[in-house]
């Protein structure tokens, strides 16, 4: 008779497989399974630990989330200081502390530097000891606290996604680690979690966090673990320590390791054989700042050996082997020449100080956000005002100080909110116990336009073509509509402002291509490509319409789990608040929000003009085949013809699903060139192994 798991094999194969998929999505940034997928092996995980709760364990993937911390935070000793780094401003500085370095060692010795990134965040010290099966698990996360006493966040670490639970036998095996050892890295949060959080602050009343560096390390200090999962924060591994000293014999391999173990560990770093190819590091470094979606704020460099990092040993506060070059200041000063008020998709309306152009961190600054009216009154700011501008994490920079000295005199014109739409006229609300001023005109021409463009967007409809200037046009506006300045061509010749062709997101489907074809600068190929763009999506389905009605606190995520649960549009339109309040994730303010929406009249209408116009209004079904419906594949190795998101696609299309790891549940393990360890698990639990032609095959029934 087959052998039946039992509850905690179950559990067991269920936390392996989530520890898997949750190190290839928040470490390695490589998912092989939906969100769907994830949440419904973690509800499995729940499901099971909720009828067994002796089974639970403190490394399981379910209790990131939970456990109340206590009050505040105790306060426990480092194993051994957690020290900062001695700056260099400029190559003069750096120069001087290579020669320090290589006067400190004898002359006959190779010197070998590491390059590695200056995260803007917060260093954490996790500490590891003995687990179930030989395994490490977390004990105790600490902040810096004053570099000898941290403060035990523990609970809040958990929830943090790159930072693994436990690290399983065989891996500390490979990696070379004991069972206790300790991890130092930085806790940043990524840019976009810091806008996304500041814009709740700011909605909420309170004041926005100046950086992401103030913002994570304000998160990892909360009470509520809760928040702290929500945020996103990301951990990134720098060093390994074992009692207190440093484990392996050099730098680069400690960083392997921690990689092995599981760890993220940044990958643009770099290996540097003297002080030109640091020089050289740096410079490729600064302008990855633009691209990396965290806050960095320099290089550090550390000489590779830790033989030589200890003969060099420390001074004060910190070690002579390491130093941080750190990148000029994003920050600078300039004149508030006016004030400019945007109305937003909502029709939030946002004041923006137009700058005298500066240079701040190589981009030229001529904008920058004000918030909302209590941001104005809290900097107290008027026009004519010399300001301390930043760029921090966000891209949009901001105002941070008035200047009042000698050479800044203040600034003489007052601020005035405007109480009536700076577009439609119509008068301005703000709702009770929220900071923000509305236009609630639906048919303000701002708020369509931010509704098209919000529409065509990639992570939404996708339009490709359907961007400003041609939402501007179809709008018969100019494209510079919401710069306040006056309309002209890029030849400079002014442009007409002309009726429009669309009013709502429905006109979308049902423009002509004559309609464009009479459109400045809009010729045969242009209006056709537009018109095949919106034509293909129609097709987009349940969850992107839903995300695309802009629907408050429906993001990519809730619209995904509402077209799931529901299925149409039709049962969604009709569901209460205690219905929606079901769907994994939605709470009463979501559900509010969805029920209010679709009390709306010119909504319902917007969504029947829509469904009328051939849009699908219905979830994700398998539209290509369903020959593998409720057949799992694994691939592993590389196949001749096929990429593997090629080989997972079509898998797809046919109703198949592409599992990240081979069990007893695999019908097929699909295996390639230098196929590895899922091949021979596929061949110990006796699942069929096919090649690309039996792919193939298989996929054409
Ligand atoms: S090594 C003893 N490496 O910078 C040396 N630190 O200014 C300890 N930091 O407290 C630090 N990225 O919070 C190191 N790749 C990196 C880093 C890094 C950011 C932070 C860390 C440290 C501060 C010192």
């Amino acid at each position: 008779m087959a052998h039946v798991p039992t509850a905690e094999e179950q559990i067991q194969s269920l936390r392996e497989e989530i520890h898997h998929h949750e190190h290839l999505y928040y470490v390695l940034d490589s998912p092989e399974i939906t969100d769907a997928q994830y949440d419904a092996l973690m509800n499995r995980l729940k499901k099971l630990e909720e009828q067994h709760p002796e089974l639970i364990t403190p490394d399981s993937p379910t209790q990131r989330v939970g456990g109340k911390p206590r009050e505040g935070f105790a306060k426990v000793a480092h194993s051994r200081p957690m020290l900062s780094l001695d700056n260099a401003y400029n190559e003069e500085e750096l120069r001087a502390w290579d020669q320090r370095v290589r006067a400190g060692l004898p002359s006959s010795e190779t010197l070998r530097y590491v390059c590695e990134l200056k995260l803007d965040g917060l260093s954490l010290a996790l500490q590891y000891g003995a687990g179930a099966h030989e395994s490490a698990h977390l004990e105790r996360g600490l902040t810096r606290g004053d570099g000898t006493t941290g403060e035990d966040v523990t609970t809040n670490v958990r929830t943090i996604r790159s930072v693994p639970l436990s690290v399983a036998a065989k891996k500390l095996h490979t990696a070379h680690l004991p069972q206790s050892f300790e991890v130092r890295g930085e806790v940043v949060l990524p840019q976009a979690a810091f806008v996304k959080m500041n814009e709740e602050r700011v909605a909420q009343g309170l004041a926005p966090a100046a950086n992401p560096r103030n913002a994570a390390a304000g998160t990892i200090r909360t009470l509520e673990p809760n928040i702290v999962a929500q945020r996103r924060l990301d951990f990134y591994a720098y060093f390994l320590l074992r009692d207190g000293e440093t484990l392996l014999p050099t730098h680069t391999e400690t960083l392997e390791a921690l990689k092995t173990a599981g760890f993220r560990v940044n990958p643009h770093g770099a290996t540097a054989k003297n002080i030109d190819q640091v020089i050289e590091f740096i410079a490729k470094a600064e302008p990855l700042r633009e691209t990396l979606g965290y806050e960095i704020d320099g290089v550090v460099i550390k000489v590779d050996s830790t033989a030589q990092q200890r003969r060099l040993g420390f001074t004060g506060k910190a070690p002579r082997w390491a130093i941080a070059y750190k990148f000029a200041a994003r920050a600078g000063i300039t004149k508030l020449e006016d004030v400019l008020f945007q109305v937003g998709r909502t029709g939030k309306v946002t004041p923006v100080a137009a700058l005298t152009p500066v240079l701040i961190g190589g981009t030229t600054v001529t904008r920058a956000t004000l918030h909302n009216a209590d941001e104005i009154e809290r900097l107290g700011v008027r026009i004519g005002d010399f300001v301390q501008v930043e760029r921090g994490g966000d891209v949009i920079p901001k105002i941070v100080s008035v200047i009042d000295d000698k050479e800044h005199p203040r600034g003489k014109k007052e601020i005035v909110f405007p109480s009536v739409c700076p577009v439609c006229g119509s008068e301005l609300m703000k709702v009770e116990g929220e900071v923000d001023w509305r236009c609630v005109n639906s048919s303000c021409p701002a708020r369509v336009r931010e509704e098209l463009l919000h529409w065509s967007a990639r992570s939404v409809m996708n339009i490709e073509g359907l961007g400003d200037a041609m939402v501007a046009q179809l709008l018969g506006q100019n494209p510079t509509f919401d710069e306040g300045t006056e309309a002209v061509t890029e030849e400079g010749a002014p442009i007409t402002t002309r009726k429009p062709l669309i009013h709502t997101i429905a006109d979308l489907y049902r423009l002509k291509r004559e309609q464009l074809l009479g459109l400045e600068r809009v010729g045969e190929k242009t209006a056709d490509a537009l018109l095949a763009e919106i034509e293909r999506s129609k097709a987009a389905g349940l969850a992107r319409a839903l995300l695309g009605l802009g629907i408050r606190f429906v993001g990519e995520r809730t619209g995904q789990l509402l077209a799931q649960h529901f299925g149409s549009m039709k049962a969604l339109r009709e569901a209460s608040a205690e219905e929606l309040e079901a769907v994994n994730e939605v709470g009463p303010k979501v559900a509010q929000a969805i029920v209010e929406f679709f009390a709306v009249e010119k909504n319902l209408q917007l969504i029947d003009d829509l469904e009328s116009l051939g849009l699908k209004m219905t979830a994700e079904k398998r539209v290509v085949g369903t020959t593998l419906e409720g057949l799992t594949f694994v691939l592993t190795g590389t196949l001749p013809n096929l990429t593997r998101d090629e080989a997972k696609e079509k898998i797809e299309a046919a109703g198949g699903k592409v599992s990240g790891s081979v069990s007893k549940k695999t019908d097929y393990v699909v295996a390639g060139e230098e196929a590895g360890s899922k091949l021979e698990k596929a061949q110990a639990l006796g699942v069929k192994v096919v090649d690309e032609v039996g792919l193939l095959k298989l996929l054409n029934g």
